[in-house]
């Protein structure tokens, strides 16, 4: 039998999960999908499945056995409690939430369970921990390949940025990844951060500083470097560089055909973020989905994980609001 899921906000992301889960993951079907718009729930869902505008009324279904929670950043707190509350396994994605304060009440609702039950029932959408070029990259460092790491640098650039992102937002929905996938590569908290801005685009709001520049220090000395530029207009890149003491290593941008013509060449760049993590989305569905099959723990980002990027994230917006000052992350 599939594993029956709903999914929670039809999106740009949702509809991304819903096809991945209706074409390419074995094991899965998607029964309802849920999305205030309820034209956009129609469009995205399968034909056989239910659509609703009532998130609500999807978690508490007899139809879904899991849910996928694919709605804006304010409401992932809120969703994922009612999950718990249904008993039911769900894959958030990121962040956990953008506050410090709802994401403690995760963890600790989530604490009680594990307590209870012996399983977490949350999984965190932090994709890139299934790139093939992320894991290829921590494989780098784990085997000290090139040494000792030292620096790693890393650039996020999209096109452009939602409507209403401010320099906070974009460090809980887009740094977020960098905050989550450094200590996952260099097996190694992140323990002080700073947030720097110069000159903004005047493609950016009022609310905006873009492009930021932030650093991360990891309790294992090796300093890391984040340019996040959200209104870049070119299109998508996501770069990361490792600097070890005897080499460098750094993903390569995904390019499947090159063009050279007239004396130049020419590489196409994504417009946003699918193409380039399109493996990491299927790869992290699949691994979610033949893990409840089986009965286990999926191989995921968990609550935790999703509370250490918050308290990376409330210390970076503490630097934002402090000149740039040097702030330490406190776990306790
Ligand atoms: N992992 C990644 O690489 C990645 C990339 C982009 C976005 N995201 C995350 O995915 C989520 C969705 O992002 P998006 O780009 O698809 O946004 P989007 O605005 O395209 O879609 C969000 C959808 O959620 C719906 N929605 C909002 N509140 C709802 C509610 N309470 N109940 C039901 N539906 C609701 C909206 O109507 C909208 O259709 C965000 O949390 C975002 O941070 C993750």
């Amino acid at each position: 039998m599939p594993i029956r899921v709903g999914v929670i906000g039809a999106g740009i992301m949702g509809a991304d999960h819903i096809r991945n889960l209706a074409t390419t993951i074995g094991g899965a079907e998607v029964t309802f999908v849920a999305d205030l718009d309820a034209d956009r729930a129609a469009a995205a869902a399968p034909p056989s499945a239910r659509i609703t505008t009532d998130p609500s009324e999807l978690i508490n279904s007899s139809d879904v056995d899991a849910v996928v929670v694919a709605s804006h950043d304010s409401t992932h707190a809120g969703l994922v409690l009612e999950c718990f509350e249904a008993m039911t396994p769900v894959l958030c994605e990121k962040p956990l939430a953008p506050t410090l304060m709802e994401s403690l009440d995760v963890v600790a609702a989530d604490a009680d369970i594990v307590a209870a039950t012996g399983v977490s029932l949350l999984s965190l959408g932090f994709m890139r921990r299934f790139d093939p070029g992320y894991v290829a990259l921590r494989h780098a460092v784990r085997t000290r390949a090139q040494g000792e790491p030292l620096m790693v640098h890393c650039i996020s650039r999209n096109a452009s940025a939602a409507p209403g992102t401010t320099s906070e937002s974009a460090i809980t929905n887009s740094a977020i990844h960098e905050l989550d996938i450094i200590p996952w590569l260099l097996d190694s908290a992140i323990t002080e951060v700073s947030w720097q801005a110069g000159r903004s685009t005047r493609h950016a709001g009022t609310a905006l500083q873009d492009p930021s520049f932030m650093t991360l220090r990891t309790a294992d000395g090796t300093l890391t470097t984040l340019e996040l530029y959200l209104n870049a207009r070119y299109g998508y890149s996501t770069r990361c560089e490792v600097v070890s003491e005897l080499g460098a290593a750094a993903l390569q941008d995904s390019v499947l055909v090159g063009f050279e013509q007239e004396g130049t060449r020419r590489e196409p760049i994504p417009a946003d973020w699918r193409p380039r993590f399109a493996d990491a989305y299927r790869l992290q569905l699949q691994a979610w989905i033949s893990a409840l099959a089986n009965g286990e723990m999926p191989p995921l980002a968990g609550a935790q994980d999703g509370l250490n990027a918050a308290l990376v994230a409330h210390a970076m917006i503490q630097s934002l609001h402090s000149s740039g000052a040097s702030t330490k992350v406190s776990y306790s």
